[in-house]
């Protein structure tokens, strides 16, 4: 697949995205989507490939929303008839076990929020907004923020920002826990694929794991996370690179894993 609107590079064992339409701050449209999908499902399918970094071109925006061109003529039956949004959580969140990290370079708008939120953790350049504006356009998000926001943010945050639309910036959004840290913009994607670098070295297995483990706890009731995290601890202590982490804890050398 030959792609418009996004660029795929690989860095070692990383793979970089970037959502590429800056004329119009990167807004997501179902071209986004599809090479998004596609760009998704050939880093999970890539044994070479054990993180990814997704961020915008330009500097002023990671994403600023759906795009609303492509949606204001749209009837309403064809959202409900192609369940429109649906795809970001089935094709990107569900598919991709293997962990990947947002980097927000500007505003995180609507849409783009809400697929910053899709990451398993956020790093913000210090221009960085946040917002789901919506509201004013006569909808709500479509996209998870309302569910997601709320669980990263709580009800008061997550309730102002939907109902008012107002925007986050870096700072409140690190502060709130939101994103994992902030960056000067100059160094946002270095800094994001030198992390991802870190993630790529560990155990892929594990690395794969304690995303599901963490994720589980948006899922359950703490007794059954508890024993889901158990037993993926147990499953991991069976694999090669178990007996390679603690052998090469013990023997002060740096682990060599083979992925099993
Ligand atoms: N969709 C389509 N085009 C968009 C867009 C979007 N979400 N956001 C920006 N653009 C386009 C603008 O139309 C403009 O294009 P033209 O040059 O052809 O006019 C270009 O990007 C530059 O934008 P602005 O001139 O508006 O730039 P600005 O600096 O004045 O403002 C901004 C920046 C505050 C981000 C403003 O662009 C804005 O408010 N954008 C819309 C944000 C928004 O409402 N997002 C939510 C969308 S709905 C959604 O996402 C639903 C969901 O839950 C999934």
């Amino acid at each position: 697949m030959t792609y418009e609107t996004i660029l795929t590079e690989t860095r070692g064992a990383v793979t970089l995205i970037t959502l590429n339409r800056p004329k119009s701050l990167n807004a997501l449209n179902s071209t986004v989507l599809a090479e998004l999908t596609d760009a998704f499902a050939k880093f999970e399918a890539d044994g070479s490939q054990l993180c990814a970094v997704l961020t915008g071109s330009g500097d002023k925006a990671f994403a600023a929303g759906a795009d609303i061109k492509e949606m204001s003529d749209k009837p309403a039956a064809d959202f409900y008839i192609e369940d429109f949004f649906a795809g970001w959580t089935a094709d990107i969140v569900k598919k991709v076990r293997k962990p990947w990290i947002a980097a927000v370079n500007g505003f995180a708008l609507g849409g783009g929020c809400e697929l910053a939120m899709m990451a398993d953790f956020i790093i913000a350049a210090d221009t960085a907004k946040f917002g789901q504006p919506e509201i004013k356009l006569g909808v709500g998000p479509g996209m998870g923020g309302s569910q997601r926001l709320t669980r990263a943010v709580g009800k008061s945050k997550a309730m102002e920002m939907c109902l008012t639309g107002r925007m986050m910036d870096a700072e409140e959004a690190e502060r709130s826990g939101l994103v994992a840290r902030i960056v000067p913009l100059g160094e946002l994607v270095d800094d994001a694929m030198k992390t991802a670098a870190t993630i790529a070295g560990m155990p892929p297995l594990a690395a794969m794991m304690n995303k599901e483990m963490v994720n589980t706890a948006f899922e359950t009731t703490l007794d059954q996370g508890l024993i889901a995290e158990r037993r993926m601890f147990q499953v991991l202590t069976a694999t090669g690179d178990k007996d390679e982490g603690m052998a090469a804890f013990v023997e002060k050398r740096a682990g060599n894993w083979k992925g099993r």
